[in-house]
């Protein structure tokens, strides 16, 4: 009995609360034995409530640095207070709620002597949500997020690459944590630059290594937005594996419906007005899409507009598609095309009729 307190001891001291369980577990069992069962379920009500959130949250608080540049290897998000906004396409959303719903009962799986492993790895182009879902599934499991961007770790000097993600691995595990591995991709890419073959092949086996020993008892989700880097032996590694598309039509009014929630607007309830701004939109990222009306609202907020106004948000879009050739005659071409009155277009770009007419008819 008194190895096991010595090693409780020892394990409250290093901050190992796997230890400090294995050990009280054991602890309780041998004084059951004994028939001291009072002494040994109040152990077990001990660690039953709290083996999970043990570990003090100020044990987040001393991130890894990089031995070289000092710099802090991950960043901690605390989850989200309030909701975290996501628009996914129904199948998608159904399999992040199920990696959301494994999460939340893992202790009842494994007392089933179910052994699950909770790795996720999201792809898809840049803005579509990746991180965002990372987000949505730290708020809804409670867990802060241990992000490690593995673009900022690679780029580091050769021989550190291997020790910065040991670091990461280290410092995740058994935190009541969620490991993120953004831009994941990062690693294969280094092929091409600045590592020889046979560096990058130790760096990626000390990786292959890391995710197995991990992701036994913990949970990891990876980003990457080049899929087709990465090698077959690290999907393997994934139970669950997530593509986030561009959004769909549904997608699209949602998400502009979301994203004006706290603004009038004379196009969501305007059916031909919003279907035309849904056709338009089609191609966009949410991110996209998210930056596009928030530029209109701006405008609206700047102009002293109670309403925002179907036009505002084509004027965005045309800017948004046009970053170099910004020319007048065919953004007010764009809008009378799109059923923008002349005179609704003159007001917006605050020129005269006259002047629209005469931009229209140098088009034609
Ligand atoms: N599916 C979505 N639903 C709602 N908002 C979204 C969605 N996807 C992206 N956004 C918004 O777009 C912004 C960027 O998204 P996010 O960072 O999640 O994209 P990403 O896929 O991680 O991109 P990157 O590859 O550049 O890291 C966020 O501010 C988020 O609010
Ligand atoms: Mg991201």
């Amino acid at each position: 009995m008194y190895t096991e307190i010595l090693r409780i001891i020892e394990g409250g001291l290093a901050r190992d609360p796997k230890k400090v369980y294995n050990y009280a577990k054991m602890l309780a069992d041998k004084l059951g034995y004994d028939g001291d069962n009072k002494m040994a379920k109040m152990i077990l009500r001990a660690i039953e409530t709290g083996h999970t959130t043990t570990v003090s949250m100020d044990e987040l608080l001393t991130t890894p640095v990089d031995n070289e540049s000092r710099l802090s290897i991950v960043d901690v998000e605390m989850p989200a207070k309030e909701a975290t906004t996501i628009v996914l396409p129904k199948l998608v959303g159904n399999k992040v709620s199920d990696f959301i719903s494994i999460v939340k009962h893992q202790d009842d799986l494994i007392k089933n002597g179910i052994e699950v492993s909770n790795t996720l790895l999201l792809y898809g182009k840049p803005g579509c949500g990746k991180t965002t879902v990372a987000r949505y599934i730290s708020e809804k499991t409670g867990l802060p997020l241990v992000i490690a961007r593995f673009d900022a770790i690679v780029s580091s000097l050769l021989g550190n690459t291997a020790k910065n993600i040991r670091k990461i691995f280290d410092f995740a595990d058994n935190k009541p944590c969620i490991l993120f591995l953004d831009e994941f991709d990062a690693i294969a890419k280094a092929r091409d630059d600045q590592y020889e073959l046979g560096e990058l092949k130790r760096v990626i086996n000390s990786l292959l290594q890391n995710i197995d020993a991990f992701a036994s008892h913990n949970i990891l989700i990876a980003a990457t937005n080049h899929p087709e880097l990465l090698d077959k032996a690290i999907w393997r590694r994934f139970n669950t594996v997530i593509e986030i598309g561009a959004p769909q039509e549904n997608e699209i009014t949602e998400l502009l419906k979301t994203f004006t929630t706290d603004f009038k607007t004379d196009f969501i309830s305007d059916e031909k007005k919003l279907d035309k701004a849904i056709k338009l939109m089609e191609g966009k990222t949410p991110s996209d899409i998210k930056s596009i009306v928030n530029n209109a609202k701006a405008h609206a907020i700047i102009s002293g507009n109670s309403i925002l106004k179907y036009e505002d948000l084509l004027v965005e879009l045309f800017e948004f598609n046009h970053h170099g050739d910004l020319v007048i005659e065919k953004l007010v071409e764009f809008l009378n095309d799109n059923g923008i009155p002349q005179a609704a277009i003159a007001e917006r770009m605050k020129i005269s009729v006259r002047q629209i007419r005469n931009y229209l008819n140098k088009q034609s």
